[in-house]
């Protein structure tokens, strides 16, 4: 069954379609968007081997063109200015001009750094997601934040840049390693103590269909993830306000990545440890009952997903917050959660109980 989810920004309105095997018939899908255009692949050393061919041939058919491609090195490591520059040169050298069409086929990485260059070259072409990770279907592709790190810190160059359609394929999940769908699984968690109580509590009483990757049941999750989203996202499209309530979890994950190098934590790890830093501060500063936390940390446990970031200090995570882009003057903000369901912005936090928190799940 095919689901679709329109993302409402006006002239930039787009739609995310979820449908099993969607891979299959992608030419279909394509067809109205690329069509007579040179479309240029990005992917990485994981998936591209997986399903790279297939989305070549489909995009030979639905667009009558060969498309080029590149692929890099798999992972967070690649997620900088000099990955972005070898893809100028190979766009360049396949004479992509402004009609042409990026299509992004992979996870996060290759989400935000195809989105990144389709958002800067030539001032700016389409481009297509086609995300193949838990993470990136429920979060990453929808939403058009594009961008790359810095070793001073994550996502800190960027542009926000909406695709022109997310075309989402749930049955790849079964080839996404175990550790991948857990980190996933921390940004589908993340949607329920936001924003929406019921869907937190469909999670916790259906673990059994999560663990055993039923097909159906995750097309539900990926689809209410989306769904939650483009209604954030459509609101609030470049984060003055609202939209940061996507970040929880993310000012304590975000410093976990950085201080453990990139990579050793993926993202979904660090953000799993993070909205329980977050959910114990919220805890100590009186905002949050302990019976809540203590819910969330039970289903993140059923789940066997990451609950502790090994040998993280306070005064280097205080370091690394600092030069997160939520950070203001030296002010660190955190989305606290208030109940499951229930989440606000909060500065001015007194360090000795971030540093508090931090060591509670540490
Ligand atoms: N991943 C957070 C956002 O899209 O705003």
């Amino acid at each position: 069954m095919s689901k679709s989810i329109r993302v409402k920004l006006k002239e930039r309105s787009y739609d995310i379609i979820i449908e099993y095997n969607a891979l299959n018939k992608a030419s279909d899908h394509l067809n109205n968007f690329i069509s007579n255009r040179k479309c240029f692949i990005v992917s990485d050393s994981n998936v591209f081997p997986l399903y790279g061919r297939e989305v070549i041939s489909a995009v030979f058919k639905a667009s009558g063109i060969n498309p080029d491609y590149y692929v890099f090195d798999a992972g967070e490591k690649s997620k900088n200015l000099q990955t972005v520059e070898n893809i100028y040169h190979a766009v360049l050298k396949s004479e992509l001009d402004r009609s042409s069409v990026i299509i992004a086929l992979g996870g996060g990485v290759v989400g935000d750094i195809a989105g990144f260059v389709a958002a800067t070259y030539m001032r700016g072409i389409d481009y297509i997601q086609i995300p193949t990770t838990l993470l990136s279907m429920v979060d990453s592709s929808v939403g058009g934040k594009t961008g790359v790190d810095m070793p001073e810190g994550k996502n800190l160059i960027g542009a926000f840049w909406q695709p022109k359609l997310v075309l989402i394929d749930n049955s790849v999940l079964k080839t996404l390693p175990s550790r991948e769908v857990k980190g996933g699984l921390a940004e589908v968690i993340k949607y329920g103590v936001i924003f929406d109580l019921i869907f937190f509590d469909k999670i916790n009483d259906n673990i059994e269909y999560i663990n055993s990757m039923d097909a159906e049941f995750y097309s539900y999750l990926i689809s209410s993830c989306c769904r939650l989203k483009a209604e954030i996202v459509a609101k609030d499209e470049e984060e003055h306000g609202l939209r940061a309530i996507l970040n929880y979890g993310h000012t304590f994950g975000h410093a976990i990545e950085k201080i453990a190098g990139f990579g050793a934590y993926i993202h979904g790890e660090a953000i799993s440890v993070g909205m329980l830093m977050a959910g114990e501060l919220a805890c100590q500063l009186n905002m949050m009952d302990r019976d809540q936390l203590n819910k969330i940390i039970a289903v993140l446990k059923k789940l066997d997903m990451c609950v502790k970031a090994e040998g993280i200090t306070g005064a280097a995570m205080l370091k690394a917050m600092k030069s997160d882009k939520k950070t203001k003057r030296d002010n660190v903000c955190f989305i606290l959660p208030r109940d499951i369901g229930n989440v606000e912005i909060i500065s001015g936090v007194d360090r000795n109980l971030v540093i508090k928190a931090i060591k509670k799940f540490s």
